[in-house]
């Protein structure tokens, strides 16, 4: 759909008509990706990272976080239960630990790709080489949020990062061919309803494949412990016209959602999302990879997990995604 800018504002700043927006994405979404909801096995494998971002529960400079890495053998273990289950498509994602060299992760990749599933890495900004050698071992995917393309907000809320820098690791990116995932948080701190708009037409520009939307949510041991956070409404309006601009993409129904509301994820279904990323990390590492509070499910088990949202998927009456849930966008290129 063409929007632009000025009608894009107009959207979200509209409460009163929401559930007509939310109603007119949902028809998108089924119009062009039809009613299967597909399902990633995200496992959380460190939460050590070198960055500080202010509203990252897992920042370098927050020291009450017990810390965890998992050795190689235990990933591609969790990851082999994960496909045991049922997912076809397997997301590791990361705090940026250079522990998990170029090396170290092509050995993950190579093992975890003989279990016949699709890959997903969100390990964040690494060099050319190291994006390259990852999509030869067979990653399949990549996950980045560019976060805000307000770069004096970006910069604000990681002094030593680059906006730039993640500008470019998108487009090295995209230019392997990697399925490509970005997306933003919506109520960051001094974030405007004019910025959020311009990240989605930023997203649309750049042409991702999937676009993960979700509220900023405090967490209490970083600097920004005090802020006001995002609201569940402004970031299911945000996905909703996120859906409109892009009717082919995988669009998914985030875990932040959920934080906010019990039945989060339900309603982004029902707004225009068509993917939901069951939490696999096991044990006491679920708790410890907290980026931000009231993370839901931090004492069920994998398999609970994937039945519990199954459940309600289907009583929603859609169907689970029995393929690797490409993005249309994708196999269309
Ligand atoms: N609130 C909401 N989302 C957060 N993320 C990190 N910290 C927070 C927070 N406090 C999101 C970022 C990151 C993704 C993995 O989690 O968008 O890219």
């Amino acid at each position: 759909m063409e929007l632009g800018k000025n009608k894009i504002v107009r959207l979200l700043s509209d409460e009163a008509n929401q559930e007509e927006l939310l109603h007119l994405a949902d028809d998108v979404r089924r119009t062009h990706v039809g009613d299967e909801v597909h399902l990633r096995g995200l496992i959380e494998f460190s939460n050590i990272c070198r960055n500080n971002c202010l509203y990252c529960g897992i920042r370098n400079g927050n020291h009450e976080v017990k810390r965890y890495r998992m050795a190689p053998e235990e990933l591609i273990g969790m990851a082999k239960k994960a496909a045991d289950i049922g997912f076809k498509t397997i997301v590791m994602q990361s705090g940026e630990d250079m522990y998990y060299s170029k090396n170290v992760m092509c050995e993950i990749i190579k093992e975890v790709k003989k279990l016949d599933v699709a890959i997903t890495l969100s390990i964040g900004e690494r060099d050319y080489e190291e994006y390259q050698a990852f999509k030869e071992a067979g990653a399949d995917r990549y996950l980045m949020r560019i976060e805000t393309t307000d770069k004096d907000l970006y910069h604000r809320l990681d002094p030593k990062m680059s906006w730039q820098h993640r500008y470019d690791c998108l487009m090295m990116i995209k230019g392997l061919g990697y399925e490509l995932g970005s997306g933003i948080m919506v109520g960051l701190p001094g974030q405007s309803i004019e910025s959020i708009a311009e990240d989605l037409l930023f997203l649309k520009e750049i042409g991702v494949d999937m676009a993960g939307i979700g509220p900023f949510i405090p967490h209490p041991q970083t600097p920004l412990a005090n802020e006001t956070g995002g609201t569940l409404n402004l970031a299911l309006r945000t996905m909703a016209v996120m859906r409109l601009l892009l009717p082919d993409i995988n669009i998914p129904a985030t875990t932040a959602m959920e934080s906010l509301h019990p039945e989060g994820r339900i309603m982004a279904l029902q707004g225009g999302a068509n993917v939901v990323m069951p939490n696999m990390t096991e044990g006491e590492y679920r708790k410890l990879y907290e980026l931000y509070p009231g993370k839901v499910a931090v004492n069920d088990s994998p398999a609970c997990c994937r039945s519990e949202i199954a459940r309600k998927i289907i009583s929603i009456g859609r169907t689970i995604g029995t393929g690797c849930g490409q993005s249309k966008s994708f196999a269309a290129k």
